[in-house]
């Protein structure tokens, strides 16, 4: 039996298909709002809910392929990739996952069967063994007692949670827990001498299945908790199974590998022992385009700047194998061929990936073209063969030329580094990057000052306080002049800072002798921080201030908060509880809410939702704020974001009965004021995950209002009096339809009369046929398709036409035969030389405009006659 890498997708979901399991389709590779993780980089991420027991599925066995990334974050495997054959940045795990419904002997035997049965992979089970958890006795006895697998085959590795290979954590935190793993050996018999040390054993052997036995939540401070509901979460590589079902050697001669990895050697006769760069290209091409596709962009900071690094690494390799211009983006089309099912959303967003790999080429190649220019140069004056370290760092650091090519091209040339230099200069930028960052993020920055801002904001929209610090250019300061920019922390605030999707309050901070205008308030740690620039005097430290919001601002704000709480539940009652928020934005201008769902909206579901909301506005419902205990909250499943980190005390929303969540924002008083809620759109903004555009106020009302107004506009245009609007447009459609229909059989019988009687006169000199003819006030359109027809009956012919309208237009076509002896853009250009005009085309067509003529009769007769004389 030949296993495509497709069919082994189809299989895996099958078996579990047969076993009862929901399909999920793969999230995309960023999960919004988790911390915890940089990248989607296993299957069971999208389920983290689930798996804590903060959602219920409806199913509560799933199963899904999911892809993966492994670059960046805590999971990185970006320098393996090159090294090994077995490792990726991008790959797809096939996973099947049980939330309190079996557990480990269910997944156990479902491994086994799936693995070794004739009718699924059929793989000799002599060759598969398999590592536990030390204390995981349970699974010691499956798999010797059900399974019947020898002593010799289970391994045991020692039971610490934070060293063991088989204690599978997700992240930093969140959920994790012992797990047993199934190995492939390639060699017929399994020796047992080096079956104790796991190093040891990942070199002779692959991992093929990971089955993680989810039982704790690790907590932020390190704690381990342990969970209700024990769950299953397993894991296998598609490209290792692919390896092994397609009996090769390496992840790299699988089916979807072996396409691109040919077609990167034909970009440059590349040469086998070139294998370590060629895999890293194969691999790269994958991880960026899903990046890209997943709407990551190349950049200098966090997920860009890692999409930056593959991409570059790859470059790199393909520079070093002597690949000379551009040439990542054009792997895409061939990647995207071979991805088989998996590649439909790099289909959909094909442009886009390419457009992003070739502007970041072609930059990265401006900058390795400059490097070398430079280092070339340096190595004509070098003295005592050694290359300066500090010059080394300049075109490491500051030219952003790669240390490798560096190395590369000194030691072709014999030429020595000097590496210490270098490497104390590194060691020195990273101290002062490591500095700047927390400049950046504004997060240590601040932690001279021991106390904290007092929020004042709900309740007050001014409030009188006085200034503790001010940063300019991130620098502590202790006054700003004006029209400078800057950064104020005051002791108490009526600044909401932005958290939770709402946006962060602007508005004016006063003193005596000076007017600081505030664009954005943002939180750092336990201080408020005010961004803006002083619009008149002056403002120094300890300043007594009054600060004002925008008060209408933050009015329009708050009932886009509220309505945004309504939104939440009004989804999770009409598409069910397991919607789950994945993103806010909450302005004064309208509401961005992004969840959790795998089908498109239906329009009655978006109305029921609108409804839902609307009908809680109108019932003008106290919306409450108190405070409780999170465990209670918890409890009492008030609404909370499970990637959130709260603090013990948390502050509670709830607009009875409807909605109840955690949440620090500002609100309305009462649902009335939020008058009226207006979903604009709605869309997938990555797979399984959903986008709803929404406003409410007057902003609403202004959009009723002028759909109202352009459908009167469009009454006007259709002339519709009583009649149904829609009956009518849909009978213009059709009207048109057919008017287009019978437009197009007239033209082309026009256009056959008229070549008809075109050719009736044809001329002829030093046998070659002429066609000259003069035409009124055709489209361009008519005109080529009656040369079109001339053409079809006559092969050997050259055609003038001339069209008199407002101007005359001049087109010349030469038979392919005839191009030897006359190019239709040379014609033109002979003609010009005597006739005013202008035009160009090329030698089969050319066409022109004549200008300035006083006779138009006088002028064609002109053209023919000069036409003439050159076919002469
Ligand atoms: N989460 C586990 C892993 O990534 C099993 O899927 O290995």
């Amino acid at each position: 039996m030949t296993y495509t890498t497709e069919s082994i997708r189809k299989k895996f979901l099958e078996f579990f298909k047969n076993k009862n399991h929901t399909i999920y389709p793969s999230s995309s590779l960023v999960i919004e709002n988790d911390p915890s993780i940089l990248f989607t980089n296993a299957g069971m991420n999208q389920f983290k809910n689930f798996f804590l027991g903060y959602e219920i599925p409806e199913n509560k066995k799933i199963s899904s392929i999911q892809n993966c990334i492994r670059a960046g974050g805590k999971k990185n495997d970006l320098k393996n990739v090159g090294k090994t054959s077995r490792h990726h940045t991008f790959f797809e795990m096939l996973g099947n996952f049980s939330f309190g419904d079996y557990f480990k002997k269910k997944s156990i035997i479902y491994a086994w069967e799936l693995l070794t049965s004739k009718k699924w992979f059929n793989i000799d089970e002599n060759k598969l063994l398999v590592t536990i958890y030390e204390e995981d006795i349970e699974s010691y006895n499956i798999w010797r007692k059900i399974i019947g697998l020898s002593e010799n085959k289970i391994i045991k590795t020692p039971n610490k949670k934070n060293k063991s290979e088989n204690f599978w954590k997700m992240g930093k935190y969140g959920p994790c827990g012992p797990c047993t793993e199934i190995f492939y050996d390639y060699k017929k018999n399994i020796k047992t001498n080096y079956l104790k040390k796991n190093k040891i054993l990942q070199k002779k052997y692959i991992e093929l299945w990971n089955i993680v036995f989810i039982q704790y939540n690790k907590l932020i401070n390190g704690k381990y908790l342990k969970l209700k509901i024990p769950s299953v979460d397993t894991g296998m590589g598609l490209e290792r199974i692919s390896s092994v079902l397609q009996k090769v050697k390496s992840n790299y001669d699988i089916d979807i590998f072996k396409n691109i990895i040919k077609n990167i050697k034909k970009l440059n006769n590349v040469k086998q022992n070139n294998k370590k760069s060629i895999q890293v290209i194969a691999d790269h091409i994958r991880s960026s385009s899903f990046l890209i596709a997943s709407n990551i962009f190349p950049s200098n900071e966090y997920r860009g700047y890692v999409l930056r690094k593959i991409i570059r690494r790859a470059i790199r390799h393909g520079y070093s194998i002597g690949i000379k211009e551009c040439f990542f983006y054009k792997l895409v089309p061939v990647l995207i061929k071979y991805m088989g099912s998996s590649g439909k959303l790099l289909k959909n967003n094909e442009k886009k990936i390419i457009k992003t790999l070739k502007i970041e080429e072609l930059k990265f190649s401006k900058t390795l073209k400059n490097g070398l220019k430079l280092l070339k140069n340096e190595i004509k004056q070098i003295k005592n063969n050694k290359l300066d370290g500090n010059f080394v760092f300049y075109l490491y650091d500051t030219i952003g030329f790669p240390i490798d090519l560096t190395k590369d091209f000194c030691k072709e040339k014999n030429i020595k580094i000097d590496i210490e230099t270098f490497k104390d200069e590194i060691n020195k930028r990273k101290k002062i990057s490591k500095e700047q960052k927390f400049n950046k993020n504004n997060k240590k920055i601040f932690i001279s000052i021991k106390k904290k801002t007092k929020f004042k904001g709900y309740n007050f929209y001014q409030y009188k306080s006085y200034i503790k610090s001010i940063y300019k250019n991130y620098k502590l300061t202790t006054k700003i002049n004006n029209f400078e920019k800057g950064k104020i922390i005051l002791d108490k605030t009526p600044f909401y800072p932005e958290s939770g999707g709402q946006i962060g309050d602007s508005g004016f901070i006063q003193s005596k002798n000076g007017i600081f205008k505030v664009s954005s308030t943002k939180k750092y740690g336990n201080f408020i921080i005010h961004t803006g620039k002083l619009i008149s005097g002056k403002i120094k430290i300890k300043d007594k201030v009054v600060s004002k919001i925008n008060f209408k601002k933050r009015k329009l704000i708050e009932k886009n908060h509220t309505a945004t709480h309504l939104l939440n539940s009004a989804l999770k009652k009409v598409l069910g509880k397991n919607v789950i928020q994945k993103g806010s934005l909450v302005n004064d201008k309208k509401i961005r809410f992004d969840f959790s769902y795998h089908k498109n909206l239906k329009v009655n579901e978006l109305d029921e939702v609108e409804n839902l909301v609307n009908k809680f506005i109108h019932k003008n419902k106290i919306v409450k704020i108190f405070f409780t205990n999170f465990k209670k909250a918890k409890k009492k499943k008030i609404n909370f974001l499970s990637h959130k980190i709260y603090k013990k005390n948390v502050r509670v929303v709830s607009i009875k009965p409807f909605s109840c969540e955690l949440c620090t924002g500002t609100h309305v008083k009462k649902t009335g004021k939020i008058f009226i809620f207006k979903i604009i759109s709605e869309k997938s903004i990555s797979s399984g995950i959903r986008r709803i555009e929404a406003i409410t106020y007057k902003k609403a009302i202004s959009f009723i209002k002028k759909q109202e107004n352009n459908l009167e506009k469009i009454k006007k245009i259709v002339k519709n009096k009583n009649l149904n609007l829609i009956l009518k447009i849909k009978k213009i459609v059709q009207n048109n339809k057919k008017i287009k229909k019978e437009n197009k059989k007239i033209l082309k019988k026009y256009i056959l009369l008229k070549s008809k009687k075109i050719l009736k006169k044809k001329y002829e000199i030093n046998n070659k046929k002429i066609i000259f003819s003069t035409l009124y006030d055709e489209s361009n359109f008519t005109i080529l398709k009656i040369i079109d027809e001339i053409q079809k009956k006559n092969n050997s012919v050259i055609i003038i036409l001339i069209n008199i309208s407002k101007i005359i237009n001049l087109k010349i076509k030469i038979s392919k035969n005839l191009i030897s002896f006359f190019q239709a853009n040379k014609i033109l250009l002979l003609i010009f030389k005597k006739i005013n005009g202008k035009g160009g085309g090329n030698k089969y067509i050319s066409e022109g405009i004549i200008k300035y003529y006083k006779s138009k009769k006088k002028i064609i007769k002109k053209i023919k006659k000069i036409i003439f004389s050159i076919i002469k």
